[in-house]
């Protein structure tokens, strides 16, 4: 069951979706346990610390999806977890991409496989060495999970309640993420964090969670292992980065944005169909002022408001944030932001973030 696949997306369009490569299954993924001897010091609960040996880390902190190959990179050789997106790659595409992170660390990251999407990258993704897959938005057949298992890469499902935590366990994964309604991006929670954490932890077991959503500072990271996570996953923290891939108006967006500046919407729809968290903009605002009106109906949604020299022009209500390189009506694009927002303050370096979350969590 890989949810709902939709070939004709293109939410990227740079990136035409095509078939999908052969895989030889000769256990291309790299080994994914290193020596963690410059592990950091700190409070440390026996989840933290095996996820952390497991994985060579020396930070409970993963990065999430977005952000771009640079931020990854940056990330994973700060000592915490990488991840890169693939769900709107060609195979082609993907299989460069892990080549070139994996020429980049030698740390551990994830590729993250949205499955509201067929995800057609993958076997040339896990060909050229991809060391630790996770999905989301839906649960991974068996055919795909032998595939990974094949193949040697760990596994990471996200999850959003106990219910799907409980599926998610059949396909014995590595980790599980729980996101909360609080997260930025692409939500497919529909509860808190704390409706939903307690009941995942239970049906995870001995199975590592780490949480997802609101969380920007060191010392969220710490209520998250007090909670019994394993460690916590950041998406727009990191993105308010020097090294992600947004654009420096989206990350002055970031730094501007408030206690109410996000909005949980469907706002942003016209290539992907699903619940979204974004800061506040006047797209939505003309939106929600016109009632909310469904597609065919909106307002502007004709205008084509950007353009890129790689992913071309960007119309109104599309899924795609102000990247690097766009030019045009930036505000009006969809800026995705988490509910942590608020404490975004700075700009620092994924490096810079890292330690200073880490000397948060040691003071909390
Ligand atoms: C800009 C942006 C893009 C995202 N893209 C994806 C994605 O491609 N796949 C996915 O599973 N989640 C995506 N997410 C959601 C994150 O995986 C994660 O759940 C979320 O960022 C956590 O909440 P936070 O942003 O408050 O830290 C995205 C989030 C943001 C902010």
């Amino acid at each position: 069951m890989n949810g709902v696949s939709d070939k004709s997306i293109t939410r990227r369009r740079f990136i035409k979706q095509s078939a999908s490569i052969g895989i030889g299954l000769s256990g291309a993924a790299r080994a994914v346990t290193y020596n963690n001897e410059e592990q950091e010091g700190g409070f440390m609960s026996e989840k933290s610390q095996s996820i952390m040996d497991c994985y060579g880390l020396k930070y409970p902190i993963f990065q999430a999806a977005p952000g771009g190959e640079a931020l990854a990179v940056a990330v994973a050789n700060s000592g915490a977890m990488g991840a890169v997106s693939l769900t709107w790659d060609t195979p082609e595409h993907a299989a460069k991409v892990i080549t070139r992170m994996n020429q980049a660390t030698r740390r551990n990251y994830y590729a993250n496989f949205v499955l509201h999407f067929e995800p057609t990258m993958l076997d040339a993704a896990l060909q050229a060495g991809c060391p630790i897959v996770q999905f989301s938005f839906g649960i991974p057949s068996e055919d795909i999970v032998d595939k990974i298992r094949l193949a040697g890469a760990q596994l990471g499902i996200q999850v959003s309640s106990p219910d799907n935590a409980s599926k998610a366990m059949e396909r014995a994964p590595d980790f599980l993420i729980c996101q909360g309604l609080e997260a930025g991006g692409h939500v497919q929670a529909t509860s808190p964090l704390e409706d939903s954490v307690q009941g995942v932890l239970d049906a995870a077991g001995e199975t590592p969670v780490l949480i997802a959503g609101g969380i920007s500072t060191g010392k969220d990271i710490r209520a998250a292992v007090d909670a019994g996570a394993a460690g916590a996953v950041l998406g727009t923290r990191f993105m308010a980065t020097q090294e992600s891939d947004a654009h420096d108006v989206y990350k002055q967006s970031l730094l501007d944005a408030g206690e109410d500046s996000t909005s949980y919407t469907l706002c942003f729809n016209r290539d992907w169909n699903a619940m979204h968290r974004v800061l506040r903009n006047s797209t939505l605002r003309k939106w929600e002022a016109e009632g909310c009106p469904d597609t065919g109906k909106k307002p502007g949604e004709g205008d084509e408001v950007a353009d890129h020299p790689v992913f071309g022009p960007a119309m109104r209500y599309e899924t795609i944030p102000p990247l690097q390189g766009h030019e045009g009506a930036l505000e009006e694009m969809a800026m995705y932001a988490g509910e942590g927002v608020a404490a975004v303050n700075d700009l620092p370096t994924a490096g810079e973030l890292i330690e200073e979350l880490w000397s948060e969590y040691q003071g909390a």
